[in-house]
């Protein structure tokens, strides 16, 4: 049986439960993407089958934690925000022109931009579709949200490609609408579809959006630093494009200097190298870290007020994984 890349079982159970679990997303995952014909069928396949780590349905099975066995609304929810999201990596590597993803060509790279366009609309339906079967109209009312605010947060990012006077704070809300609302949406559905009280949905929400905050400040720590064949992206792909993260936010009020080198359309590829090694010697990637470390520590205290029968101790071992697979 198949192990997540993020969580080692503790018990035979907890293996049946989540790995039976996540077989049967991957089944309906594949399912979807293997319906359509042609070029849009093949980029959806490619996507799918590249792996990824699959945290977001993870999330959803773990805040189930009602359910002895999953429910199809619950399942379908895990396919859906899987879905979603594939969807937003498709499109998003088109606005940001990147190369590779899950360690394979892009399917822009691959296969051209209109297709990429077309593959992620396709996806897009496809999360929405699934997630009607739940016949839970408050579950689609609040992934629609989360797909409303990630158009909002790529359009906001393009927007301010370049402009080195961006803030903590506006780098923050991008990270909320593009990463953080979709994290939150996968803990409160799995909480909402199998029955839990309003405050156990809300207070999962809170644990959710801290932690997809700490999630993508690392991700974007690792843009700057991390081990391409790991990461399965190029690094630097967010640098080239300036598209100015919370490491460079840092580093430019330590050392404004560092901004006309940031500034122009395109960083030169011979000055990436050279520009990472400032940004690092600013002491910006580290104080980046312990502001996502911060937030991993809000996530903990958000599961700290929750009722016993979530399960907090596997919630908090996966925001563990979180910080791990960055160290
Ligand atoms: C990448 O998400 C996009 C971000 C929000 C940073 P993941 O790191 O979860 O990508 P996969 O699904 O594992 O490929
Ligand atoms: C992630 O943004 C959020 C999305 C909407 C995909 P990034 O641009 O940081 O994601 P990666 O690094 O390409 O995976
Ligand atoms: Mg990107
Ligand atoms: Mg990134």
């Amino acid at each position: 049986m198949k192990s997540s890349p993020l969580l080692a079982w503790r018990s035979a159970a907890q293996r049946r439960r989540f790995s039976g679990g996540l077989a049967q997303v991957e089944a309906m995952l594949s399912d979807v993407a293997g319906r359509y014909p042609g070029d849009l069928g093949a980029a959806c396949r490619s996507t799918l089958a590249a792996g990824g780590k699959r945290v977001r349905p993870l999330l959803v099975l773990l805040c189930a934690s009602r359910e002895r066995e999953f429910s199809t609304p619950v399942l379908s929810a895990a396919a859906s925000v899987e879905l979603l999201h594939m969807a937003t990596l498709v499109h998003d590597d088109v606005l940001d022109a990147a190369e590779l993803r899950r360690g394979c060509p892009t399917v822009a790279h691959e296969l051209g931009v209109q297709t990429a366009v077309s593959a992620g609309n396709y996806l897009f339906a496809q999360a929405f579709g699934l997630l009607a079967n739940s016949d839970n109209a408050d579950a689609v009312d609040r992934l629609s949200d989360v797909a409303l605010g990630l158009s909002q947060g790529e359009l906001l990012q393009m927007g301010d490609s370049f402009r080195l006077t961006v803030t903590r704070a506006e780098y923050m809300r991008r990270c909320e609408l593009k990463t953080a609302n979709l994290f939150a949406a996968a803990c409160s559905l799995g909480a909402l579809l199998s029955g839990a009280q309003a405050e156990t949905v809300d207070g999962l929400g809170a644990f959710g959006r801290a932690l997809g905050l700490a999630f993508q400040v690392f991700d974007d720590i690792l843009d700057l630093t991390g081990d391409e064949k790991a990461m399965g992206k190029r690094r630097g792909t967010d640098l080239r494009g300036g598209t100015i993260t919370l490491p460079l936010v840092l580093a430019l009020e330590a050392r404004p200097e560092l901004g006309p080198r940031l500034d122009g359309q395109a960083v030169a590829e011979a000055a990436v190298q050279a520009i990472i090694a400032d940004v690092r010697a600013s002491g910006a990637l580290e104080q980046a870290r312990e502001y996502a470390l911060a937030h991993i520590a809000a996530a903990r205290e958000e599961l700290g007020r929750l009722p016993d029968e979530v399960d907090k101790q596997l919630l908090s071992e996966v925001a563990g994984a979180v910080v791990d697979r960055y160290s």
